[in-house]
């Protein structure tokens, strides 16, 4: 297949800066596409603009909604938000999806460099249920003992290996998911310097480098994703097909509304009681949001503790992001349910941003982790 390695896991950095030196983050999910725009000035990343457009209206759903669209309605979505945000970059990273791909920790026997890459496409076949052909592979050694190999460097580290065994991460992508966005990018006129997985950028915008493993759970619209990561590496990745939707889709058969209204009301008032409503719709809203949390948690609950007994490692904190993050009351409800502390990702912080806009991106964070996450990267391979 014609894409390499290279073009999907390394930035191309011999493509240089862009001309003002802004770069952008984009993600494309499945009910909305952010975009972000950072600069560096003097070691810091500069927060230039951001934006997000809903893909549904393009396809003729709700706001919201989960929807397959061909490269071009994306492109056009993506042309749009541009315009509205105001972005002047035309080049950055874009995120692949978790669905699109393929993520999963092996166990080989130690070997030398040039024959792990020999033994990895044989391998891949016992862990990817389509032709190997039809994926682009990646994979890295995870390092033994505590080394300063983080997601950011974690297709270039060279670790020796220390033992008789090694664990190694591999990465598949679908070459047809590569090609439809390397259509989109082309038609919306953007040049990608790089493809990267949305579970590697939201860890680079919203887990603080640090020793003990911490969980990552990005509630999108149509699927949740759980991750595991530990000295800054995935070591464990989960894809639960529940997501910010499905609360909608409860609420709105509970109460009896079409889902754009029960949307907005999800948004606006979340798991918080509202005078605009009687104890007993306050309890049935709450209720019918809470029946996918709760399978979700569980979900979260059960990855806790299946980690902690394969590595004799307790995770003692859980970080929420995802648009299905910003519910009103998410993160009471998680503490009371999660056996780990639990934070809201707050990707911006990473960046200087205007004091003004300080609480608006703090509460619309955790929507962006995966679009700051890449911009992040592309800011450090310029
Ligand atoms: N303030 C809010 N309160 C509650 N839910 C919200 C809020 N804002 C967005 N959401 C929900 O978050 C979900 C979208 O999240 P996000 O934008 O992260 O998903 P996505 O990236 O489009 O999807 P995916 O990650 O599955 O590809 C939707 O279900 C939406 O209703
Ligand atoms: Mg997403």
């Amino acid at each position: 297949m014609a894409f390499s390695l290279s073009n999907v896991l390394k930035g191309f950095t011999s493509l240089g800066k862009s001309t003002e030196g802004s770069v952008l983050g984009i993600d494309i999910g499945a009910s909305s596409a952010k975009i972000v725009q950072l600069r560096t000035s003097r070691g810091a990343a500069i927060l230039e603009t951001y934006g997000e457009i809903a893909l549904g209206p393009y396809g003729g759903q709700a706001i919201g909604k989960a929807v397959k669209l061909p490269p071009e309605k994306i492109a056009e979505a993506i042309t749009d938000v541009i315009r509205e945000a105001n972005v002047t970059a035309r080049e950055g990273g874009l995120s692949i999806p978790f669905s699109s791909s393929l993520v999963s920790v092996i166990d080989l026997p130690q070997t030398e460099p040039e024959q792990l890459k020999r033994m990895i496409p044989i391998e891949a076949r016992k862990y990817i249920p389509i032709p190997i052909s039809e994926v682009t592979l990646d994979y890295f050694v995870i390092p033994r003992e505590e080394g300063e190999s983080s997601a950011f460097d974690r297709v270039e580290a060279k670790t020796p290996m220390q033992a008789k065994g090694q664990e190694v991460l591999l990465v598949a992508i679908h070459n047809t998911a590569l090609r439809d966005y390397q259509t989109i990018a082309a038609t919306a006129a953007l040049k990608i310097n790089f493809f990267e997985i949305e579970i590697f950028s939201a860890v680079r915008s919203s887990v603080a480098h640090g020793i003990a493993p911490v969980l990552v759970v990005d509630l999108g619209a149509a699927t949740t994703k759980i991750y595991v990561v530990e000295r800054g590496i995935v070591r464990s990745s989960h894809l639960v097909s529940m997501g910010g939707q499905h609360m909608t889709e409860n609420l709105g058969r509970s109460m009896g509304w079409d889902f754009e209204k029960a949307e907005r009301v999800k948004r606006e008032r979340g798991l918080i009681d509202s005078n605009a409503y009687s104890t007993d719709e306050n309890d049935k809203i709450k209720t019918a949001l809470l029946s996918t949390l709760t399978r979700v948690f569980s979900e979260v609950n059960r990855v806790l503790l299946s980690y902690g007994q394969r590595y004799n490692k307790n995770v003692s904190r859980v970080v929420l992001a995802g648009g299905g993050a910003s519910l009103p009351g998410i993160a009471e409800a998680a503490h009371g349910s999660l056996s780990a502390e639990v934070g809201l990702a707050d990707p911006f912080s990473h960046t200087e941003v205007p004091a003004f806009l300080e609480s608006v991106l703090r509460e619309i964070g955790p929507g962006f982790a995966v679009a700051v996450g890449v911009a992040l990267r592309k800011l450090k391979s310029s």
